[in-house]
């Protein structure tokens, strides 16, 4: 079986609009075929998710909220569930975003969050990333640790599940700024490790890892090839269907 690629597009608040987020899924509805390598993940503001879901139709693009409440049901005003976001006609749930965790989201938030999307039968796409660039080598366990305290409950063979690497520090920045490559293969490396030590190890090597941070397509093939991952999370370069597809032509080379 041919590996696909994952290209998933964090909208983030970029778009507000109804009509401008039709308008993406319009187009990556048109251009869906002619990418059969890539899985394609959008993740528009909740409250779009279902004018989205109804332009995509029974297309392959899959859609997920950027964040799901820990609660399922009940006095929580605000909150959007896994069940609320399933209901939408989404099949994900983005999990310890940077900036969530920034807006004051922990490790335990986010095991709270795996488990609620577990429950509502949502895919996870969990994010992981250390915030400074650090050239001792400390961010590995920063990394290990918010792996394995979102994960203690994740069974160990099912579920789906996508870790999502993203430093913070590369994230909205230039091209340039993007991680180097040489350093994002000895990242994809250690997380793999660390999943086989925590999944069951057939589980752990099929887990696809996503890089994130100032990906556009100048860099997103040089990124898969020499990277060593499955594919990206893309902010910005996603709320323009031309860059977007600029990203899943270069999974095509
Ligand atoms: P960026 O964002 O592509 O704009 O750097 C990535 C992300 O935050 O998911």
């Amino acid at each position: 079986m041919v590996k696909k690629y994952i290209v998933a597009g964090n909208w983030k608040l970029y778009i507000e609009r109804a009509e401008e987020a039709k308008k993406i899924a319009a187009v990556l509805k048109r251009k869906v075929k002619l990418f059969p390598g890539v899985d394609m993940v959008l993740f528009p503001p909740a409250p779009l998710l279902p004018v989205v879901a109804q332009v995509l139709g029974k297309t392959s693009v899959a859609l997920g909220a950027q964040t799901i409440s820990v609660f399922s049901g009940g006095a929580h005003t605000g909150d959007v569930s896994g069940a609320v976001v399933k209901n939408s006609g989404a099949s994900w749930a983005l999990v310890g975003h940077s900036e969530r965790r920034a807006a004051g989201e922990t490790n335990d938030t986010v095991y709270a969050q795996v488990e609620a999307a577990k429950n509502a039968g949502l895919h996870v796409m969990l994010c992981v990333g250390e915030t400074e660039k650090d050239h001792g080598g400390a961010h590995f366990s920063d990394i290990a640790r918010q792996l394995s305290s979102a994960l203690i409950g994740f069974s160990k063979t099912g579920g789906k599940l996508v870790v999502a690497y993203e430093p913070v520090w590369a994230i909205g920045k230039t091209p340039a700024e993007a991680m180097q490559l040489a350093d994002l293969e000895e990242m994809v490396i250690f997380i793999r490790k660390t999943l086989a030590e925590m999944l069951d190890r057939t589980a752990a090597l099929k887990v696809p890892i996503l890089y994130g941070g100032s990906v556009d397509g100048s860099n997103a093939a040089q990124l898969l090839k020499e990277g060593g991952v499955s594919g990206f999370l893309v902010g910005r370069a996603s709320t323009d269907s031309d860059s977007f597809i600029e990203i899943l032509n270069a999974c095509k080379k």
